[in-house]
């Protein structure tokens, strides 16, 4: 394949929906062209700078709000080698713990979803309300000391915006708006509460945490790992974006890739487009190179008899992929019918392995009864269940990907511009560990 021409792309007037999430290209940055050290990706100590200098200090994703809808339901989750618990409060706030009990540090609850009122210590039984406080110590008169000088667990900062519960290890960490920054104006137009999680998955992947968000963050890769996008989305010519510590790419979508050549008829991937936005693709008369546009009309027409309030977001929402890293460890790909969220979380204690974490939500039209919450469903290393057509075809670089980082052949990154997204990554990285 080579390059044969380049796609017309057409954008939305900005000034048009003034409040919307923002159009506008950053201005580009010099971030240099020097190679990225592989050790980032395989060695021990820069695993432990990385904890110490990042994830004890920003701000986490934690839940969606819904996933614990009733005072004392929780949910626990970990990062790296510390595990927290956030719990839903009487008041309907929620509260965020260190996942360990103050007697001899065991730990409270496993992973996952539970509801607890109180807490109870399966090693003595002390017991915790949901609002950390102790509830009852077991014989608390054979401890001539009294109680540990606290009121009861460990509590951490806690948080909700869009929808999502945040928390940090950090408790001197910034607020949460001004650490999301300009990302709450861009991702406020979507009404993320009006979305349903509709699939929770966690895989167990042996590669490097960053390894996976660079899988998520360029799409150089597109052609060659995922040959079949190229009927259905722009690869090449994308606007990227770079803010303080996150970025973003917007990627065209119901259109031909410049890396094919129009076979005449429309190819099934964008008759899948127009089906799935309630046109009939065998009534369609348009041209191919207007597929994005139409689809972009038809929704904006229809969205009211299709229970859809799309009058926030811009033409281009309506087709495309606003594609964002929310530093350090989230991506989505964001569409105004739905949005798929992933989590890349580091192990405990291997640069060479990681969690990643599966969220997809779904638009649900006004009116319409919402699915119930999805199981969380766990792959271990290995698993040959499918992910997906499109993540499987990315985790089946990221093995390898990793083998290949911690071979002596191989001294570090050589990123295109097309992967400017990932050294403004490997800046932001470099500005929390002091490199
Ligand atoms: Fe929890 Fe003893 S360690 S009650």
């Amino acid at each position: 394949m080579k390059v044969i021409r380049k796609n017309k792309i057409i954008r939305s007037d900005p000034k048009e929906n003034p409040n919307g999430t923002p159009l506008e290209k950053t201005l580009d940055i010099d971030l240099g062209t020097q190679i990225i050290p592989k050790e980032r990706y395989t060695s021990k100590e820069f695993m432990e700078k990385e904890w110490e200098t990042i994830w004890t200090k920003v701000w986490l994703l934690g839940c969606r709000e819904d996933q614990i809808p009733d005072p004392g339901d929780y949910i626990c989750t970990n990062i790296g080698r510390e595990s927290v618990l956030i719990v839903r409060q009487r008041d309907g706030g929620f509260k965020a713990f260190h996942n360990v009990c103050m007697h001899r540090g065991n730990r409270l609850a496993d992973e996952g979803l539970g509801h607890a009122e109180p807490f109870v210590c399966g090693y003595h039984g002390w017991k915790y309300d949901s609002d950390g406080s102790f509830a009852d110590i077991p014989d608390i008169e054979t401890f001539p000391q009294g109680k540990p000088p606290c009121n009861g667990l460990s509590e951490l900062p806690c948080d909700t915006w869009a929808s999502f519960v945040w928390f940090s290890l950090n408790v001197q960490v910034e607020p949460l708006e001004e650490y999301l920054g300009e990302l709450i104006g861009h991702f406020e137009p979507y009404h993320f509460e009006r979305m349903a999680m509709t699939r929770w998955v966690t895989a167990e992947w042996d590669c490097n945490w960053k390894a996976s968000v660079d899988a998520f963050a360029e799409s150089y890769h597109t052609a060659q790992t995922h040959p079949q996008l190229l009927w259905y989305l722009e690869d090449l010519d994308l606007q990227i974006d770079l803010y303080d510590r996150h970025s973003r790419y917007l990627v065209p979508f119901g259109l031909l890739s410049p890396r094919v050549e129009s076979v005449g008829e429309i190819p099934p991937p964008l008759k899948a487009m127009l089906h799935s936005a309630g046109m009939d693709p065998a009534s369609y008369e348009g041209s191919m190179n207007d597929i994005r546009v139409a689809v972009q009309q038809y929704k904006r027409e229809t969205q009211i008899e299709q229970g859809k309030d799309f009058s926030e977001l811009h033409d281009e929402q309506l087709t495309d992929d606003f594609n964002y890293l929310v530093f350090p460890n989230v991506t989505t790909n964001t569409h105004s019918d739905d949005l798929m969220l992933f989590r890349h979380r580091p192990h405990p204690d291997d640069p060479n392995k990681m969690f990643f974490d599966i969220w997809m939500f779904e638009l649900i039209p006004e009116g319409e009864e919402w699915p119930p919450l999805p199981k969380h469903d766990f792959r271990p290393a290995g698993s040959s269940r499918s992910l997906g057509i499109v993540i499987d075809q990315d985790a089946s670089n990221l093995a390898t990907v990793q083998e290949g980082m911690n071979s002596a052949g191989f001294p570090g990154l050589w990123l295109s511009d097309q992967e400017l997204r990932l050294r403004h990554f490997h800046k932001t990285i470099s500005d929390y560990v002091g490199e």
